[in-house]
């Protein structure tokens, strides 16, 4: 049907219409809000490349999860920052860990939140990486069983489903295989399926203090330039056991969410990562955009791509605009 038969304004003249035709909807059903915890009482450390972002201590950190509750996001990202870092990371796996502390104390004060952890070790190790280092080289076999001990640990503190973000080859089998053999075995794991080596990442290394000390993530975490890896990855990542798959950065691989969703069945997570919240705060500080309208777009065109869910930083925000 061409013009004048065909008039695609006839179903855009006013805002019923509009409704009635919406391809996307965007709800607080979609939103996972990452959080960031760190030791100590009563500390509420702003971000500075992250403007509205915390590092909170547990008690302040359980006021934000509450808020989050009540505007109806379902789930929560946690990261944890350490008091101390060493080669191995033993943080990261430690029963009184930050995050199996900040864990516990929200499934005591706020159960109906699901708590998802980050399950990596940059954040636990001194160097940085998210592995183990030897002679320089991250080790991708001998890093399997810390990872599948952080998620057992985090599991048992009380996490409702593990994310590993490390991008080790075969991690989503080993946290499988050692959940199950702890009878943790209703345990989802999301994993980050398609993450990208990604400038993106730049404010939450900031945040989390995990930039690596020497060289950069390229030997595990994919090219930007790549596509059919993402395939590969996903796919491996499923075949392993992973519940959820996730791609991540989110809008500069808006291409590969759409692609995911069209060859795996399984639910998709995309992560509008640190990069591209602080990318629209600074330019809505220049008065340059419509802050809260570029989120909207944004966070619709990543589901508009296929993304069942998102992790963002905007999730209260988002959540508050849809309410009101
Ligand atoms: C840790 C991890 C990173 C992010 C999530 N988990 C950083 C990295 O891989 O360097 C990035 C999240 C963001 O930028 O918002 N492996």
């Amino acid at each position: 049907m061409l013009f004048p038969d065909y008039r695609a304004r006839r179903l855009r003249q006013n805002p019923a219409f509009r409704r009635m035709v919406r391809e996307t909807s965007l709800s607080a059903d979609d939103l996972i809000l990452p959080l960031f915890a760190i030791e100590g009482k009563n500390i509420k450390n702003p971000i500075p490349s992250m403007p509205g972002q915390y590092q909170l201590s547990i008690d302040n950190l359980i006021k934000t999860v509450r808020d989050a509750h009540a505007l109806g996001i379902p789930a929560i990202m946690l990261f944890g920052i350490p008091e101390k870092k060493d080669p191995l990371g033993t943080q990261a796996y430690a029963k009184n860990g930050i995050v199996q502390k900040a864990v516990s104390a929200i499934k005591n004060k706020v159960p109906g939140i699901v708590v998802i952890t980050d399950v990596c070790l940059c954040q636990y190790t001194d160097h940085g990486h998210c592995g183990i280092v030897e002679k320089g080289i991250i080790e991708n076999d001998a890093t399997l069983d810390l990872l599948a001990r952080t998620a057992v640990s985090h599991t048992r503190a009380g996490a409702d489903m593990v994310a590993p973000s490390d991008m080790m080859d075969g991690r989503v089998m080993a946290i499988r295989e050692a959940l199950d053999d702890n009878g943790l075995e209703n345990t989802p794991i999301m994993s980050y399926a398609a993450k990208y080596c990604s400038a993106f990442y730049g404010p939450f290394r900031e945040a989390a203090h995990s930039a690596p000390r020497f060289g950069d993530r390229r030997t595990y975490q994919m090219d930007p330039a790549n596509s059919l890896e993402a395939i590969r990855e996903a796919t491996m990542d499923v075949e392993e056991g992973a519940d959820i798959i996730m791609v991540k950065p989110a809008l500069p691989y808006l291409d590969i969410i759409s692609r995911i969703r069209d060859e795996i069945d399984l639910p998709m997570a995309a992560y509008n990562v640190s990069g591209e919240y602080a990318m629209i705060k600074a330019a809505e500080k220049m008065g340059w955009i419509d802050g809260a309208k570029v989120m909207m777009e944004t966070l619709t065109s990543i589901k508009r791509a296929g993304a069942d869910m998102i992790l963002t930083y905007f999730a209260l925000e988002a959540a508050k605009e849809l309410r009101d």
